[in-house]
């Protein structure tokens, strides 16, 4: 069953795959996503160490000159998405959005190498680029020196129509958004999809970037929405530390300190963002300097940085006492805005459950990362490879053979047998 699984994962990463790139899934996501390819590397690592290296060094090929990194590059025509190149219209060479990701390279990368040191010497660029993205993190999105970042567009966070928006995006107007056509809804049941006043609203966040001709030290300050995501500055922190201790290795002892740095303050300033009374992290308005009241998977994530031991322990009690049969949810199902079906509204992704675990058994709680691997693969083995599932039901939903689901697979059966 075990071997069975591999193939099919594998199957599905060699399927996806464009050649130095993968797409996540065809149809629904037809180019590269900036952090499903980095996730998708920690799966390529387990039958071709180069490949991964690859899919990582090619989205850094398209890293712009103020070091950020786009969370989509538009590498070949494809009508069947929307918003695509034109609605960008950034400028760029080889076209890309004009927005980013969840910074997990440093991560993923230092998890590469460590399984592949053959690989080291290649990769040498990547830790001067990554370091260019983490310090481009601090100058244009903390502009007041908070020691945290913000993200200006939900799709930043990678978690697109999470309730957690749902307040600071009051403030995104929808009129006068140029008339556009939805291809998502033509891949996926629109019922398990964003609407169409939050796609409004996205799209008019784009229009306004646009309008001020993505200079991304212009976009913080101009944007309605900014908001400080607990999961997403995690990510940057432990990115920063991984990629420091590369930097150390690589003999860089300037990156080393410089990421190091980062790291630290963010850490310190994050507990700014803990709630006792929810026993997690919590969202920032940035522009009211209120925390948003709203228990999604983004606080949970905050596991996968090195947070206070006694937190840890408190989000794997959280995660237990939210009783879905299947975990982690992306929201408190007995919340107000929950719905097993919609997105990032209540349906586990298993990218979160990984780093979720990941950290949780870097902190001691080892139990309860096994408890997640475990749901996962269920999950799998009951649903196949979708790209996020009912945690109520376990029902598969959105894209099928999904590339990065595929890749967690893969590093989910390793560690089920230490788990
Ligand atoms: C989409 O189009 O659904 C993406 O999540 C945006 O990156």
């Amino acid at each position: 069953m075990t071997d069975a699984l591999q193939s099919a994962a594998i199957k599905i990463l060699k399927t996806n795959d464009r050649g130095s790139y993968t797409v996540p899934t065809k149809g629904l996501y037809p180019f590269q996503w900036n952090w499903d390819s980095c996730l998708t590397a920690l799966g390529q690592r387990h039958f071709d160490p180069a490949r991964a290296l690859t899919e990582i060094e090619t989205l850094f090929a398209h890293q712009w000159p103020c070091g950020m990194v786009p969370h989509i590059i538009f590498h070949a025509r494809d009508d069947g998405y929307f918003p695509g190149p034109d609605v960008w219209d950034c400028g760029r060479p080889v076209p890309t959005s004009g927005i980013t990701q969840p910074p997990v390279a440093g991560f993923a990368l230092k998890r590469l190498l460590d399984s592949a040191p053959e690989l080291r010497t290649q990769a040498g660029p990547l830790v001067v680029k990554i370091t260019a993205w983490h310090r481009w993190f601090h100058a244009t999105r903390d502009p007041q020196g908070s020691g945290l970042v913000a993200i200006i567009h939900p799709w930043e966070s990678g978690r697109d129509n999470s309730v957690d928006w749902d307040i600071p995006f009051e403030r995104v107007p929808t009129a006068g958004v140029a008339p556009y056509t939805r291809r998502d809804t033509q891949h996926a049941d629109p019922a398990h999809r964003p609407t169409k006043e939050q796609y409004d609203r996205y799209i008019w966040l784009v229009e306004r970037f646009r309008g001020l001709g993505w200079q991304t030290d212009r976009l913080h300050d101009a944007s309605p929405f900014q908001v400080v995501d607990p999961g997403f500055n995690a990510i940057l922190i432990r990115s920063c530390l991984d990629l420091a201790e590369l930097a150390e290795d690589f003999g860089e002892s300037a990156l080393a300190q410089e990421n190091r740095a980062l790291a630290d303050t963010a850490l310190a300033a994050l507990d700014t963002l803990w709630s006792e009374a929810r026993g997690q992290y919590l969202c920032l308005d940035r522009i009211t300097g209120a925390l948003i009241d709203s228990p999604s998977s983004g606080g949970l994530l905050t596991a996968f940085a090195p947070i206070p031991s006694k937190h840890a322990a408190r989000i794997a009690a959280t995660i237990d006492a939210r009783g879905t049969r299947f975990r982690v949810a992306s929201h408190a199902p007995d919340a107000a805005g929950f719905d097993a079906k919609r997105y990032w509204r209540g349906p586990i992704w298993l990218v979160v459950n990984y780093m979720i675990a990941d950290g949780l058994s870097r902190a001691g709680e080892a139990d309860a990362a096994a408890r997640i691997i475990r749901s996962s693969l269920d999950l799998i083995r009951n649903s196949g490879f979708a790209e996020y599932y009912d945690p109520l039901t376990g029902e598969p939903l959105g894209g099928t053979q999904f590339t990065w689901t595929a890749a967690m697979v893969l590093e989910f059966l390793l560690r089920e047998h230490v788990a």
